[in-house]
């Protein structure tokens, strides 16, 4: 019999990082190895995303695929997982009765328990709960994969911006224990880890208790991190604007481990929209965060997130969106076209930016972008930069692959025993996708 389990992932960092997670809770549990075609699969997994639309479809038409490997096999197991489970729930068997578990993103801890009750005969298990912080405490440490790992130190959101689905398919927020999150981190470090990405939906929130009754912002997080022996660099996502403190804004100044560089989503460039997502803050709060930023790091380098098509998105509002990049030259954004999500506020309200518009206005907002990304590249031709060297090019096997402090890859001629380690590179040339270096040799420790 096939041992092996299948996992298809949408969506973003935190259901990459869930997936992870599932896949090595299947191991400890099941025995069951990653495998790399659904056809080799026992175990059919799906971790679904609904952030933007067509997710609903994108889970069915999988679905449809994988149908005929349960007709052949009914020992196959078909489990959905993430967003879209959470969301949709018991609806799911109206159109995929042969789905066998559906779970939310707060239960995939449970996953193993509701497939051994499915070997053992039962049908349809359903677990979407949000039993808060008992996810952190039954998920097997990560397995270290190269000198880079995610850590999730949050889960959920509370900030509720009417556009958005995730506070209803993710729960609220709540920080997991410091110090967990610590030993989890020495234990990355201990084994081979240099570079800790703290991940949650809005890790700025985050107010992690200790074993003696204490709280533990970001900023504070952050500085003990970076006294854990090993680790060299640390970046953090998802962070919102509100609950950006002046402390943590002053850890840029003092912590050299904390990367030049920030992914902080503003959605819009115009007030009016701001205040119809509920955001929260205005331009000027935002541009005021950036303005003390880049006083604490002037080489920081700020990407961020934009919907466009808002509802009720004007020309003028628009242009003012143009107007905050030219003023603020962001770095390699995301940019989405707005898509209604049901049961959210703005779902209720007028869609009435056509598709045309919204699409012609996406690919204006992207083009300023990527020029803004482009004179960043170009900027760094010339300079020397300490990366952290990830594996071999994709391209060509012979050569290395890096990340620079900016998150850009590097690829260069060095032997491979530099792999895992950081390497100093002089930038030798800029290309669309990725950047071109010379290895000078191994790389300084970081200094303040
Ligand atoms: N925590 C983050 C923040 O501070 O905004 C965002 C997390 S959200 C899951 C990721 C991105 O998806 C958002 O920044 C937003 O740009 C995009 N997004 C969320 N809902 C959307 C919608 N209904 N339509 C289009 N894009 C959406
Ligand atoms: Fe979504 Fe806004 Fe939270 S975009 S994840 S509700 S900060």
């Amino acid at each position: 019999m096939n041992k092996g389990v299948y996992i298809k992932t949408f969506g973003c960092q935190m259901n990459e990082y869930d997936s992870s997670k599932m896949l090595a809770l299947l191991e400890r549990s099941h025995g069951l190895t990653p495998v790399t075609s659904p056809e080799q699969a026992r175990v059919l997994l799906m971790n679904t995303c609904s952030v933007r639309e067509k997710a609903q479809e994108k889970l069915f038409s999988e679905l449809g695929r994988w149908r005929p490997l349960k007709d052949a096999d009914p020992n196959v197991i078909i489990a959905v997982g993430g967003c879209v489970a959470s969301q949709e729930g018991e609806l799911i068997w109206e159109r995929a009765p042969f789905v066998d578990v559906v779970f939310g993103p707060q239960t995939l801890h449970r996953l193993p328990a509701m497939i051994a009750e499915v070997e053992r005969g039962a049908s349809r298990m359903i677990d979407i709960s949000f039993p808060e912080i008992e996810k952190f405490d039954n998920l097997p440490p990560a397995r270290v994969e190269g000198p880079s790992a995610f850590v999730s130190i949050m889960e959920g959101c509370s900030k509720y911006c009417s556009f958005c689905i995730v506070p209803y398919t993710r729960g609220e927020e709540f920080s997991r224990p410091f110090d967990d999150v610590i030993t989890e981190i020495v234990d990355l470090a201990a084994a081979g880890v240099r570079e800790v990405v703290l991940l949650g939906q809005n890790v700025n929130a985050y107010r992690g208790a200790t074993h003696d009754g204490q709280v533990v912002d970001l900023a504070a997080l952050i500085r003990y991190v970076a006294a854990v022996d090993g680790v060299e660099r640390i970046r953090f996502t998802t962070s919102h604007p509100l609950e950006f403190t002046p402390r943590l804004i002053q850890t840029y100044a003092d912590v050299p481990e904390l990367v030049s560089h920030l992914h902080l989503p503003v959605q819009s460039g115009a007030d009016r929209i701001l205040a119809l997502m509920k955001r929260g803050h205005t331009t000027l709060e935002y541009k005021s965060i950036i303005r003390r930023l880049r006083e604490a790091r002037p080489d920081i380098l700020i990407s961020t997130d934009f919907i466009v098509g808002f509802p009720g998105e004007t020309d003028e509002d628009f242009a003012r969106t143009m107007a905050f990049i030219e003023e603020l030259r962001f770095d390699q954004s995301f940019s989405f076209i707005y898509s209604a999500r049901p049961g959210t506020p703005a779902a209720a309200l007028p869609d009435d930016v056509s598709q045309h518009e919204k699409q012609h206005r996406l690919a204006i907002l992207q083009r300023r972008i990527t020029e803004f990304a482009d004179e960043y590249n170009a900027a760094m031709v010339g300079t020397t930069q300490r990366v952290l060297v990830t594996g071999h090019a994709r391209k060509d096997a012979r050569e290395l692959a890096a990340r620079t402090a900016h998150n850009r890859v590097v690829n260069f001629a060095g032997p491979a025993d530099l792999i895992g380690d950081f390497a100093e590179v002089r930038i030798s040339a800029a290309l669309p996708n990725s950047l071109r270096g010379e290895w000078l040799g191994a790389a300084l420790e970081v200094s303040a």
